[in-house]
């Protein structure tokens, strides 16, 4: 089932190119989506859109069933947004942060839900500072917080750890994947491919508004990645054995290293069958290195198409 429906999307924003081309896009209940694209790509521009805060110039959005333009109450108590750029009030309490947001969403005080997500994101014992007294990476989990006060059905999270340790980033990832398991549907911005390689169910990868691809975290990855396995050799080898001529293994020119290509639609890479072979034919090895294309050199290739 689809939370969020999204039909030929279009934004222009005035004096600017379009910044949304024709978006066709369909947010399953309970994934963990992750948009990625380069600086300017029209993340922020499509989520802003579906929270409400910026008008479309075409097409039509729907949170569960609610348009967000006719319908714009119920679709907006659907959602909670976690901004890219930071807007706190310096001179309050963390705690009271997260009160009044209670009150703005039009809901009652829930002390226990409060404390819950406080200790949740490592600020229980910050709950009485005021914001101005935090780090960059506190004041990060505060706008997570106060998202989370909605008790949202969909959650978006743009650009989640920009600016993040690589520490607190760690943590940041199990925390979303633990509001993930409660049930709650995640929307994330991101520059950071290993977030994304990480966390995502699904993966959108956006370039000057036009939405290149959408795929399965898995699918992306198994389908375009190349895994190779080299191996050095103790002698150099001047003739390859018979059992090795094949169209995925190939000799380097000093004869030193064997270099297997395998997963990616070819051949399956049986490493004990292999091993035997090298054996039986007095090949001794030394180093054995393997490699596998990341989400980084799938997004490259795409975005330099
Ligand atoms: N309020 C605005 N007025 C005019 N143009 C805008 C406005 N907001 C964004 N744009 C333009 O729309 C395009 C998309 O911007 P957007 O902020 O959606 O990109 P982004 O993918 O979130 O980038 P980043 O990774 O830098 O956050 C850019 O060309 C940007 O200059
Ligand atoms: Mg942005």
């Amino acid at each position: 089932m689809s939370i969020i429906e999204i039909k030929n999307l279009t934004k222009e924003y005035k004096r600017s190119t379009k910044a949304l081309k024709n978006i066709n896009l369909e947010i399953k209940t309970g994934e963990l989506f992750a948009l990625l694209g380069p600086n300017g790509a029209g993340k922020t521009t499509l989520i802003n859109i579906i929270c409400g805060l910026v008008n479309p110039s075409g097409g039509v959005v729907t949170i569960g069933g609610f348009d967000i333009i006719n319908q714009y109450r119920q679709a907006r108590a659907l959602v909670s947004l976690v901004p890219q750029e930071i807007h706190l009030d310096p001179f309050i309490t963390v705690e009271q942060t997260l009160e009044y947001t209670r009150g703005f969403f039009g809901k009652s005080k829930n002390v226990e839900l409060t404390e819950q997500i406080l200790k949740d994101l490592s600020l229980w014992d910050k709950k009485d500072s005021k914001v101005i007294q935090l780090s960059g990476g506190m004041k990060r989990r505060v706008l997570i917080a106060k998202a989370l006060m909605n008790e949202p059905a969909v959650l978006f999270l743009d650009e989640p750890t920009a600016g993040v340790d690589v520490e607190l980033r760690r943590d940041m990832w199990k925390f979303i994947s633990k509001i993930k398991q409660s049930g709650s549907t995640i929307i994330l911005t991101t520059h950071y491919l290993e977030e994304a390689e990480e966390m995502a169910d699904r993966i959108g990868i956006i370039d000057k508004g036009e939405l290149k691809i959408v795929e399965d975290k898995k699918i992306l990855m198994q389908r375009m990645s190349k895994k190779q396995m080299q191996i050095n050799l103790q002698k150099p080898l001047y003739d390859l054995p018979k059992e090795l001529q094949l169209s995925n293994i190939s000799l380097s020119q000093d004869k030193q290293t064997l270099t297997i290509e395998y997963g990616n639609g070819t051949a399956d890479l049986d490493v004990a069958d292999l091993m035997q072979t090298l054996k039986n034919n007095n090949i001794s090895i030394g180093d054995v290195v393997t490699k596998q294309s990341s989400l980084e050199d799938i997004f490259i290739d795409l975005i330099n198409k």
